[in-house]
Order: C-alpha cells, then sequence, then structure tokens
C-alpha cells in the first residue's frame, strides 16, 4: 500500500491561521529583520517567501539587503545595529552566506536569544541541547510539528537523520532524541549509509543531493521526511526519477526545471507509511515556524 504524503501546506496554513489571534493581541506588530547577502537565486526566493508570509499575517518586516562582496566584519557592525534597535523582535541572516564570510561567526553573532529567532545562536543551540525552552531551528521545528499534528509516534522508534548540518541535521537529532527516539545521525563518512537507514522507524533526509536516497535505504512501512529541495534541469534524470508521474513530467516539459528531494519519490511513495512531498511537505513549515518564532518573540518583548 503507498505512504500517505504529509500536507505540509495543510499545517502550515493551520499554524499561520493560529498566530493570528495572537498577533491582533499584540500592543503593536511583531518585527522581523531579515538579512540577505548577496544575490544567490536560491536565497532571494527564500526571503521574498518570508517576507511576504510577514505581510500576509500583518507582521512587520525589514529586509537588508548587504552586496555580496561585504567582508564579514561590515556584516557583523550590521547585524549589532539592528541587534541595539529595540523595536526589532526577531534578527535572521537567510543562509547560504557568500565564501569570504565566516558563517560561523554570524551564526554565533545573535547571541541574545531573545532577537534568535532562527534558533542559530550559541545560547539558543545550548538551550535546545538542555531541552529547556527557547526559539529552535525552524526547519527542524516544522518537521516536529508535522509528526506531531499527525499523531506519527516517536518515543522508542528508532530514528535515523541523515545529514549534520547545523541549520536542519544536528537540531533534527536533539529534537527527536527530546521526544525519546533512539537517534543515529549518518553523514558523508557513515559506512554502509543503506545499512544505517534501513534501520529507520522514521528517517529524515537532509543532506541536498537529489534522490540519494533509493529502495535499498528504506524500510518498508518507515516514515520518511524529505527535507531536500533540489532543482533538475536534465531531462534524463527527471525523466528516470518521475517516470511514474505524468502530471510531474508534464510540467517539468513545459518549465524546463522541476524540483526533487534528497529522496527518490517513487519508492519513497511506495514504501512509506507516511511521507513529505517535496514540494509541499517540510518546505511551507520552514516559513510557519519562521512566523510562530517572531509571534513569540514579540510577546515575550512586549
Ligand atoms: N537557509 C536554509 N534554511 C534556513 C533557515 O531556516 N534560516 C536561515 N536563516 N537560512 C536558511
Amino acid at each position: 500500500m503507498a505512504g500517505v504524503p504529509l500536507d505540509g501546506k495543510k499545517i502550515s496554513a493551520q499554524i499561520l491561521e493560529e498566530l493570528k489571534p495572537r498577533i491582533a493581541a499584540l500592543p503593536r506588530p511583531p518585527a522581523l529583520a531579515v538579512v540577505l547577502v548577496g544575490d544567490n537565486p536560491a536565497s532571494q526566493i527564500y526571503v521574498r517567501n518570508k517576507i511576504k508570509a510577514c505581510h500576509d499575517l500583518g507582521i512587520r518586516s525589514m529586509e537588508f539587503r548587504p552586496s555580496g562582496d561585504i567582508s564579514t566584519e561590515c556584516l557583523l557592525e550590521t547585524l549589532s545595529g539592528l541587534a541595539r534597535d529595540r523595536s526589532i523582535d526577531g534578527i535572521l541572516v537567510q543562509m547560504a552566506l557568500p565564501p569570504q564570510i565566516d558563517t560561523e561567526r554570524v551564526m554565533s553573532f545573535v547571541v541574545d536569544p531573545s532577537r534568535d529567532v532562527d534558533g542559530f545562536g550559541p545560547t539558543s543551540l545550548g538551550l535546545l541541547v538542555a531541552n529547556k525552552p527557547g526559539p529552535r531551528a525552524c526547519t527542524p521545528a516544522g518537521v516536529m510539528e508535522l509528526l506531531k499534528r499527525y499523531n506519527i509516534p516517536i518515543a522508542g522508534k528508532h530514528a535515523v537523520v541523515v545529514g549534520r548540518s547545523d541549520i536542519v541535521g544536528k537540531p533534527m537529532a536533539l529534537m527527536l532524541l527530546h521526544a525519546n527516539a533512539t537517534v543515529t545521525i549518518c553523514h558523508s563518512r557513515t559506512r554502509n549509509l543503506a545499512e544505517e537507514c534501513r534501520r529507520a522507524d522514521i528517517l529524515v533526509a537532509a543532506i541536498g543531493q537529489p534522490a540519494l536516497i533509493t529502495a535499498e535505504h528504506i524500510k518498508p512501512g518507515a516514515v520518511i521526511i524529505d527535507v531536500g529541495m533540489n532543482r533538475l534541469t536534465d531531462a534524463t534524470i527527471v525523466e528516470s526519477l518521475f517516470e511514474h508521474d505524468d502530471f510531474r513530467l508534464a510540467s517539468f516539459a513545459k518549465t524546463g526545471s522541476t524540483l526533487v528531494g534528497d529522496v527518490a519519490p517513487l519508492p519513497m511513495q511506495a514504501l512509506s507509511s507516511f511521507y513529505t512531498p517535496v514540494p509541499g511537505g517540510v518546505g511551507p513549515l520552514t516559513i510557519a515556524m519562521l512566523m510562530a518564532n517572531t509571534v513569540q518573540l514579540a510577546e515575550q518583548h512586549q
């Protein structure tokens, strides 16, 4: 029997709807500062969607766009200016940053967790490790919300997280651990990835490589969370991955590109019990959780 798709758009809409009365109850609208360095096309789309979500909800957003050749020092100065502005509830620096920037220093910058809307700063990470309240990274927090709202049990399950990024893999593993899963983290140096993944009741793929996870990685009946979002333009690859999906092939023929996750779509749908489609699974939740974090910080400030 085919797996049930987890509808990220529906859950995201629910989360955003629940935020509306909380925003209306505040003396002033929450305010989010978004910093986008350079002109990476994917980052531009993410930021545009974040700003649109703010607009739709009545959250005040401010966009800062330093040029792509800015130095780490100058970027940190810009962030210091924002951090001094008490009318701003949350500060977000869109990742990934250009190569000359010391990403680790930038991610460590928003040290005041009361403005760390992405939960990337060291204090927020410490709170996550200790399982204490604090802002949580939006994508893994969205995955937890999705599992919760679909009543998918986590306690006692074996969760395998593929990918150890600071943004998704590491916080995801900790959140699953705090929900009492037995957690394995796999990465580029893991031996026999397929064997590790086949032990997963809950498999989270956050690698950033198109369709790396295939049938040999999946235990039948597993819950599969595909965090990947990879753009494909090669017709041969698209045809082999989506041979079962006429709708997708037609849309590829029209636009010349399509999105695929880190999991091959056909085995994911055929072998899982539940799975997140790409697009429309995890993606919409990242923005919903960013809005939720912004509102929560605003409530604390006001
Ligand atoms: N790049 C990919 N995911 C994220 C995210 O959740 N926040 C930020 N700031 N950048 C990202």
